[in-house]
């Protein structure tokens, strides 16, 4: 096989309280991305990593966000894939198209889904085998490019689908589990700083850390227990990313406020920011778009679901 068409869909990265820990896949938006290994690929094999060359990595970025680096370097997909070779031991041709489906910069596992489908890809046109943990950890190192940490929230939760879960880091060891129906409202918004993640307080008081981690259990046994209700109220709070994400976004707390007295069960802050999501039933979609509709009006919005599929080999008739 030398070529291989996916869709990698956009993934809630924390989900609520979990800071780099938790993520929850979405049924839309995604990207789409096509990896083509070169014709004369077998001349350029190589048998030690220090032969890698950026020249043998191409890079396109189609759709909405033609704008994106497609140095290796600067590309989460260029950094996965090098680092794919190296893990390897061997480096071929390579083209990799991303069709930008998703906004990018916004707090929707863009980056994650490009480094993601890029692992995903080239582990199937090489036939390497590699463990889902593998794969996620390789594509990790991807995230480097976005936000200078190689964190694999999203590039877990757009490979397995539903949510999950890490559960070691060293060595990276990740769960998933299955969800029921979750609608989503989403309000997309750009963040202006190119990452967030700095300014996250290294310390924490110790009555802080015991709620984090009640709202992190109480996520886990509300997903477990599909109760739709109680998810929302665990990812309403959380005293690590939506202080310092929050702050760019104007009258967030009361908007926030708003769209709960709407009949939502949970709103939080979607990754890195700037994008706002709402958890609540079927019936409450609409009013819910349209608070967000009317606050933010320079965002667009998006009702989607959570979803239990990851990423997928799609057929050139869906493109
Ligand atoms: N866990 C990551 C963060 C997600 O909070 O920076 C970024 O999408």
């Amino acid at each position: 096989m030398k070529e291989i068409l996916l869709r990698a869909p956009a993934t809630i990265g924390n989900f609520g309280p979990g800071f780099d820990i938790f993520s929850l896949a979405l049924e839309k938006p995604y990207d789409e991305i096509k990896i083509n290994l070169w014709e004369r690929a077998s001349a350029l094999d190589i048998s030690s990593p220090e032969g890698l060359s950026h020249e043998n990595i191409n890079i396109k970025v189609s759709g909405r966000d033609e704008g994106l680096p497609v140095s290796v370097k600067d590309n989460t997909a260029g950094v996965a894939a090098e680092e794919f070779f190296k893990r390897i031991n061997s480096h071929i041709g390579v083209d990799i198209e991303i069709k930008k489906l998703m906004a990018s910069g916004s707090g929707l596992g863009s980056s994650g889904a490009s480094a993601c489908g890029t692992v995903y890809g080239l582990n199937k046109l090489f036939g390497s085998n590699l463990s889902n943990d593998e794969i996620i950890d390789i594509a990790s190192k991807g995230e480097l490019a976005s936000g200078n940490v190689a964190h694999s929230d999203n590039v877990a939760g757009c490979l397995l689908g539903g949510f999950v879960l890490i559960k070691n880091f060293n060595p990276l060891e990740v769960v998933k589990i299955e969800i029921p129906d979750i609608p989503i409202v989403m309000s997309v918004m750009k963040k202006k700083e190119r990452t967030t993640r700095g300014q996250i307080p290294k310390t924490m008081s110790l009555d802080k850390v015991k709620e984090q981690m009640s709202y992190c259990a109480q996520l886990v046994y509300a997903i477990m227990s599909k109760d739709l209700e109680q998810i929302g109220r665990a990812i309403n709070d959380d005293y690590i990313s939506e202080p310092v994400r929050a702050k760019s976004i104007p009258k967030y707390r009361e908007i926030k406020k708003k769209i709960l007295d709407a009949g939502a069960y949970g709103v939080n802050i979607s990754g890195g920011g700037s994008s706002v999501f709402a958890i609540c039933k079927k019936e409450n979609i609409d009013d819910i778009a349209e608070i967000m509709k009317n606050e933010f009006p320079a965002n667009e919005v998006i009702i989607t679901r959570a979803s239990n599929e990851g990423i997928r080999e799609i057929a050139q008739e869906e493109r």
